[in-house]
């Protein structure tokens, strides 16, 4: 059976799947539910001394949406969309304290960890609060520059405002790393373009790891009222946004090489592959949870170590980053690739009957034959593969294009030159054939 434990940050970990700070972790008895379900370590929600954040969270408002925008009734597929809004921690972080020390014994106990999350009014607030998770023997803290909730609170100044600003989070990043031992993250917000100028910045200022990413900040319309749902802006997410998520977690993976935890849009664990073999070494489970129950765990982390035994992979290590590692440095090594073209497999096409990939191949290179069968065109395909998926035959395949097949006449006619500084205007008339533009 395959190994599901790990390392992060210097503390061992029985499997990648830790639980987001989230509402699911705002209350001791749920976090001792998570332990039970098998949660190699929940994330506190955020602990907090902003008033207003802790308030917040006591007038949440949720609205679950299916992929047509309409609210959820009923069961909740991989499809959903969680729009809310909600603060941080409803109880103030002092009074935590003996919930910290008991629920991470609890945890311990069953080869599972507590880990601390902030979220302060000042700089020192942030310091007092990473403290007190250090005090109580909780093993790492996330700092949660990621919220997107404190920018819309008036007079509050936190969340993914600090995220978005390097010198603020380093500065915070910095005075946290300097007072405490235990290893520091920062949790990121998408919700800006500078994602790797914040993460080098707090790597910079001591940074053990970060997690990539929180959510983004949406806005939706009920159309049969004409009313914005939840009265306004409110954070967003769900399954949608993981190749958002998976973006950050592969740049980072890549340029910058530091521990990084996988967040926001996990609902099986295929999600948690996919964040792993992007470059996550843990992964955190948040929404899925409040809307399954804390009884949807169990099948995550079974189903992580059924793929991991049905494919071979023997530990985690072996899936980490595989895919960011796999892919090309940008465009240019993509044009490097070996042409492909497609092939129609005449004996299982439906066509006459069906026509779908003549109407879906944006390059005309396929046809209705006069024998009744789709006539592959080759030195017009440009192998975009777009028919190998609106085909629902399974009919058509990609093949490597050999220099015998490839016509001298090819779709796109680019002499190389055109992609030389300064010869883009000479060239650009015996450019590119646009046969088809719709
Ligand atoms: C209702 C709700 C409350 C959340 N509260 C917090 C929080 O207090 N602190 C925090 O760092 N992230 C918070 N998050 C973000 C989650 O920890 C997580 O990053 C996000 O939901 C994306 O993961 P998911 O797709 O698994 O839900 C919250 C998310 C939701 C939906
Ligand atoms: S691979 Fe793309 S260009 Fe080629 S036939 Fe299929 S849809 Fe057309
Ligand atoms: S979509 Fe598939 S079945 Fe339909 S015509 Fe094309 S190859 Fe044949």
């Amino acid at each position: 059976m395959a190994d599901l434990s790990l390392e992060f940050c210097g503390i061992k970990f029985k499997s990648p799947i830790v639980i987001a700070s989230i509402e699911t972790t705002n209350s001791p008895e749920v976090i001792r539910e998570c332990v039970d379900a098998g949660a190699a370590g929940m994330i506190i929600k955020t602990l907090t001394d902003i008033e207003d954040m802790a308030r917040l969270t006591q007038n949440s408002k949720y609205a679950i949406l299916n992929e047509k925008n309409e609210l959820i009734k009923g069961k909740v597929n991989k499809n959903f969309v969680f729009y809310s809004r909600s603060g941080y921690s409803s109880t103030g972080f002092r009074e935590w304290i003996p919930y910290l020390k008991e629920l991470n014994a609890y945890a311990n106990d069953h080869g599972s960890h507590l880990i601390g999350s902030a979220g302060g009014k000042t700089v020192q607030s942030w310091v007092d609060i990473c403290k007190t998770i250090e005090d109580c023997g909780l093993p790492m803290v996330e700092l949660n520059f990621g919220c997107p909730h404190p920018a819309m609170m008036p007079g509050v100044h936190g969340g993914s405002m600090i995220g978005q600003d390097p010198d603020v989070a380093a500065e915070v990043t910095a005075r946290v790393c300097e007072a405490v031992d235990i290893p520091v993250v920062i949790k990121l917000t998408p919700d800006q373009s500078r994602v790797m100028d914040i993460a080098r910045a707090v790597r910079d200022a001591g940074a053990a790891a970060v997690t990539a990413t929180n959510r983004y900040t949406g806005f939706s319309v009920d159309i049969e009222t004409g009313q914005p749902r939840l009265g306004g802006p409110a954070g967003i997410g769900g399954v949608w946004a993981k190749p958002l998520s998976l973006r950050w977690v592969h740049r980072i993976y890549n340029e910058l090489g530091m521990p990084i935890t996988g967040s926001n849009g996990i609902y099986d664990h295929k999600d948690v592959v996919e964040f792993i073999m992007t470059g996550a070494h843990l992964v955190q489970v948040g929404s899925v949870l409040m809307l399954k129950g804390i009884k949807h765990l169990p099948s995550i982390i079974s189903g992580l170590s059924d793929f991991m035994d049905q494919h071979g992979y023997k530990d985690i290590e072996s899936m980490v980053g595989i895919a960011s590692r796999a892919a090309v440095k940008d465009y240019g090594d993509q044009f490097k690739k070996p042409r492909m073209h497609s092939e129609i497999n005449v004996d299982t096409c439906k066509n006459p009957t069906c026509t779908i990939c003549i109407q879906t191949c944006f390059y005309d290179a396929l046809a209705q034959g006069e024998d009744g069968h789709v006539k592959a065109l080759s030195d017009n395909c440009i192998g975009c593969e777009m028919c190998t998926q609106t085909c629902p035959f399974d009919s058509t395949s990609m093949h490597t294009t050999t220099d015998e097949q490839r016509g001298e006449k090819t779709y796109f006619q680019i002499p190389d030159e055109v992609f030389e500084f300064g010869k883009f205007e000479k060239n650009f008339d015996r450019g590119i054939k646009l046969s088809k533009v719709r």
